[in-house]
């Protein structure tokens, strides 16, 4: 009796217990004619991933079933990664979605997703933890659809990105439209049934990007493997039944996803739980030179090199004029045509970053490079080979049939290539070398002996002139340095070129009135845009500054600073051409109550961090290591993409290996963005150059100008800033105009560094590549800021002696306002 009423017991709680597992199973599953309306979710078991009905915000009311992220909000959004309906939204939430008992789904009884291509009996529709969408039966394990085979723009941990080539169904993802609409746009990423596998980015029919071969350990043209640990990307998958690329995080707690995004970018994002914030760590194409064909057939792309093409040996451009402005979108041709009968043609090696496109070259499998040289000799039509591991294939040699396209160059690059190049070339290019290396010795015993003799003039000369003004220099002589400097290597242009250009320095194409003279927008005759700066006739100063400009920007390179694409002295007139920069000045944008909508905190940060890297650059790895000392929002130009682009180096100082410390009579710069001491005692280092960098992340944060106004002190930023940072009140700080979508965090840890770099103490302040660090990591620990500089002026009390010495210093200083352009 006992017994039965245990039994009893045991099978209700069993009952009961199954009631709770249907339940809580029932929260990620639909049965059949069962319909999930507007408004309710499945959350995946969990709890990673929750499907349900959204609008995408904006203007639009449209309703789309599709899963996002459950917990992951950056910014109070949903991130979302798979769209059902994306070309047929619903236009009212009174939509529901149903799984009919033949194992189909349909939304609000209309449209149909992709149906299962069996009939199921008894199916049922579950929401996996890894954001797969499955249709199945109820007692099998496998899929009759899943909504891994249909993603939209997003590749999540397990998705394959390929080709299932039983079915003959590609993968692909397909970008949004734009933000806030997700039907599909025009890029398209997709895994290529190429001889050699790899990932494309397309627009439309054009391509944008190739991942190229994996080589073993990644994808050619990536140029750095992701180091975040616990990421396998273990190179595509390639056999007879299937091409495709996948990476895997489960297991991990690494969350990571791989998008297409409306701007036809593709990139990898990994989710910081600290910041709440997805955090790209790899993204492509990268600017130029990742660019698919950025330079034509046949030559190579070297983002460092300017200008960034250049023919492959033993080839001439096929158009010479259009090379100066790098615009070799027609390429190159052989200077003496390949000898096929004769057998008499060679190779040369070269060394490059990226293979050239593989979709049309030959692969031979498994044979010694030797054989592959005999291969490539013996068919008239092959132009270059290399080794390649082959994925699927193995370790083999691909020789290239056609024109080759798409090569790019690094400063270290891995990938040996054996072009194929007519006797005459070869002989002609190894006794160039070896002319060259006798040029060179040549030159150096010239040099020394000159060297010698000048010293001993300059010595002679200091003595003499040590009192008088400073040496003018002419402009036949400016012209004759310039010109001289072989390592510039800059593209003189005609006068007439930019009178035409900028139709005939019409005001109407005035930009802004830069440095040293006024700044026009040009067309060149092949279309492209620049930015001239015309040196004013009667300005001497100036020309101090037009030398300072070339001689520095042409030996810099680097995508944070403005590009120097040429130059022109003629008659009295003196010109530098500039990459255009069609966002113009960060000033304009910034202080501008309606521009500055455009800046939100993405793009700020974006921006601060960006110029912190520019700024890096020239103080430590440049090869000249420059002090810009004028770095101030209209010095920051910023292109269609709103990157930043530091420019002026009128003022800008190179300074030696050893010597960190200058100090100057004459303090050139703006107020508000100079260091105490360089102001005060004229005392610049890389630390002033910090100072300023401090001032522009304040009034990026805040969108205001640092104004240093005696009778006012309320508009003197950094004073207001440290008030507010002491008071706790930090994101009073922040610009109305950004609204609300920023990171907490990273404001504070803005600021925080904008007043380290402010310090009144050079040596408090940090130093780039520290600034670098502390903004790039959000572990790194960041020390507590002192008062800024200048403090002393407006808090103390203003009748003592020492601080009217300061005053009368300060208003004493040649300065040299430089208007924004
Ligand atoms: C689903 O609905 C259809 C039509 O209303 C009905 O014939 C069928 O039996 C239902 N199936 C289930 C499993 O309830
Ligand atoms: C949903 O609402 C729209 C208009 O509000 C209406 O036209 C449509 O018939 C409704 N659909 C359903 C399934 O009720
Ligand atoms: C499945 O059922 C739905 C609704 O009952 C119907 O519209 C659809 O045609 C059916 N599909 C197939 C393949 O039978
Ligand atoms: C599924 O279960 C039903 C009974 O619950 C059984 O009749 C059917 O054969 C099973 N199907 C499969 C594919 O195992
Ligand atoms: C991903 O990795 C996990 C653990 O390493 C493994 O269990 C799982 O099968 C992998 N998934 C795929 C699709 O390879
Ligand atoms: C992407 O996939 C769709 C559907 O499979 C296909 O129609 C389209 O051609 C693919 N696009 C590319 C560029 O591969
Ligand atoms: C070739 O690639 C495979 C994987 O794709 C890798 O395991 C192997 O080590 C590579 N071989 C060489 C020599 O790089
Ligand atoms: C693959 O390429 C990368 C970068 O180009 C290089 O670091 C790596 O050594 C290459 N791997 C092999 C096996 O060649
Ligand atoms: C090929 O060789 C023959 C004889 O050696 C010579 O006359 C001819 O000019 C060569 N052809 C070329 C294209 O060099
Ligand atoms: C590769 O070639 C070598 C000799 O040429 C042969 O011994 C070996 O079996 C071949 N390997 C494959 C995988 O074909
Ligand atoms: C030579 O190249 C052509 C492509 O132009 C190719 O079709 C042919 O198979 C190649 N010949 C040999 C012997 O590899």
């Amino acid at each position: 009796m006992i017994s039965f009423i245990v039994m009893v017991q045991l099978l209700t709680q069993l009952v009961f217990l199954l009631v709770i597992c249907n339940y809580s199973i029932a929260t990620d599953t639909l049965n059949p004619n069962q319909s999930l309306q507007d408004g309710q979710i499945l959350v995946s078991a969990k709890a990673t991933f929750a499907l349900g009905f959204f609008s995408t915000g904006g203007s639009s009311k449209n309703r789309y079933v599709g899963i996002w992220y459950n917990k992951l909000r950056p910014e109070g959004q949903k991130t979302i990664v798979w769209v059902a309906n994306r070309r047929s939204p619903l236009s009212a939430t009174n939509g529901s979605l149903v799984l009919n008992d033949n194992g189909t789904l349909t939304i609000s009884s209309m449209m149909f997703l992709p149906m299962p291509s069996v009939t199921l009996s008894n199916p049922v529709a579950q929401l996996l933890d890894d954001g797969n969408f499955v249709i199945r039966d109820a007692n099998s394990s496998e899929f009759a659809w899943q909504s891994f085979d249909y993603p939209t723009d997003t590749l999540l941990s397990g998705m394959k990105l390929g080709w299932d080539l039983r079915t003959g169904l590609n993968r692909n993802l397909t970008a949004w439209r734009s933000y806030d609409d997700p039907s599909p746009g025009s890029y398209v990423l997709s895994m290529d049934l190429e001889v050699i596998p790899q990932v494309n980015l397309w627009s439309g029919s054009t391509k944008k990007w190739r991942s190229g071969p994996w080589n073993g350990t990644m994808y050619s043209n990536i140029e750095t493997q992701p180091s975040i640990n616990g990421i396998v990307i273990s190179g595509p998958v390639s056999n007879k039944d299937d091409v495709y690329h996948m990476y895997n995080t489960s297991g991990t707690n690494i969350v990571t996803r791989m998008t297409v995004d409306q701007s036809g970018m593709f990139k990898d994002s990994v989710w910081i739980e600290s910041t709440g914030m997805w955090n790209t760590f790899l993204y492509y194409p990268k600017r130029e030179c990742w660019e698919y064909s950025r330079c034509g057939a046949n030559s190579v792309c070297d983002p460092d090199a300017w200008p960034i093409c250049r023919c492959l040996p033993g080839y001439k451009s096929k158009t010479p004029q259009e090379w100066p402005l790098a615009d070799a979108s027609s390429g190159c041709e052989r200077l003496t045509a390949l000898d096929c009968k004769n057998m008499s043609d060679g190779f040369m090696t070269i060394t490059i970053a990226a293979l050239p496109e593989t979709s049309n070259a030959i692969i031979y499998p498994n044979i010694s490079l030797n054989e592959c040289s005999a291969k490539c000799l013996k068919n008239c039509s092959c132009t270059a080979y290399a080794t390649a591991n082959i994925s699927g294939v193995g370790i083999g040699c691909v020789i290239w049939v056609s024109e080759l396209i798409d090569m790019r160059m690094t400063s270290n690059p891995t990938q040996d290539v054996f072009f194929r190049l007519a006797a005459a070339d070869l002989a002609s290019i190894s006794s160039k070398s070896s002319k060259k290396s006798q040029f060179k010795s040549m030159a150096l015993i010239i040099i020394f002996s000159t060297v010698a003799l000048i010293f001993l003039m300059l010595f002679f000369c200091w003595r003499r002139k040590r009192m008088t003004h400073k040496a003018f220099i002419t402009y036949h002589q400016l012209e004759k340095d310039i010109r001289g400097n072989d390592e510039l290597e800059l593209t003189q242009l005609q006068w007439s070129t930019l009178m035409e250009a900028t139709n005939n320095f019409a005001e109407t194409n005035i930009l802004g009135k830069g440095g040293f003279g006024l700044v026009y927008k040009g067309k060149l005759a092949e279309g492209r845009e620049v930015a001239v700066k015309r040196l004013s006739k009667n300005s001497t100063q100036g020309v101090d500054e037009f030398k300072n400009e070339v001689t520095f920007i042409a030996k810099l390179q680097h995508r944070s600073l403005v590009r120097l694409l040429g130059y022109c002295i003629q008659r009295d007139e003196k010109l530098l051409v500039y990459e255009y920069m069609p966002n113009g000045s960060l000033d304009a944008l910034l202080f501008d109550k309606e521009k500055g909508m455009h800046l939100d905190w993405q793009t700020r940060f974006h921006i601060i961090v960006a110029i912190a890297r520019g700024l890096l650059y020239l103080h430590q790895d440049s090869r000249l290591r420059i002090i810009h000392r004028d770095l101030k929002a209209s010095n920051i130009l910023l292109d269609i993409e709103m990157n930043p682009k530091i420019s002026d180096f009128g003022l800008a100082r190179n300074f030696g290996e050893h010597e960190t410390i200058t100090k100057t009579r004459k303090v050139v710069g703006t107020y508000g963005y100079m260091a105490p001491e360089y102001a005060l005692d004229g005392v610049f280092s890389v630390k002033s150059d910090v100072f300023s960098f401090g001032v522009l992340i304040l009034e990026i944060i805040s969108g205001q100008r640092n104004r240093v106004v005696l009778s006012q002190p309320n508009l003197y930023l950094l004073g207001n800033a440290w008030s507010l940072w002491n008071e706790g009140k930090v994101l009073d700080l922040l610009d109305p105009l950004i609204g609300n979508l920023f990171s907490v965090s990273q404001v504070m840890r803005c600021v925080n560094i904008g007043l380290l770099c402010v310090q009144e103490k050079a040596e408090d302040r940090p130093i780039m590549s520290s600034v670098v660090i502390m903004l790039g990591n959000d572990d790194a620990p960041l020390a507590m800021p002192k008062a800024p500089g200048f403090k002393g002026i407006f808090s103390t009390k203003h009748d003592s002696a020492s601080d009217h010495a300061h005053l009368y210093t300060l208003n004493n200083i040649t300065l040299t306002e430089h208007t924004g352009r």
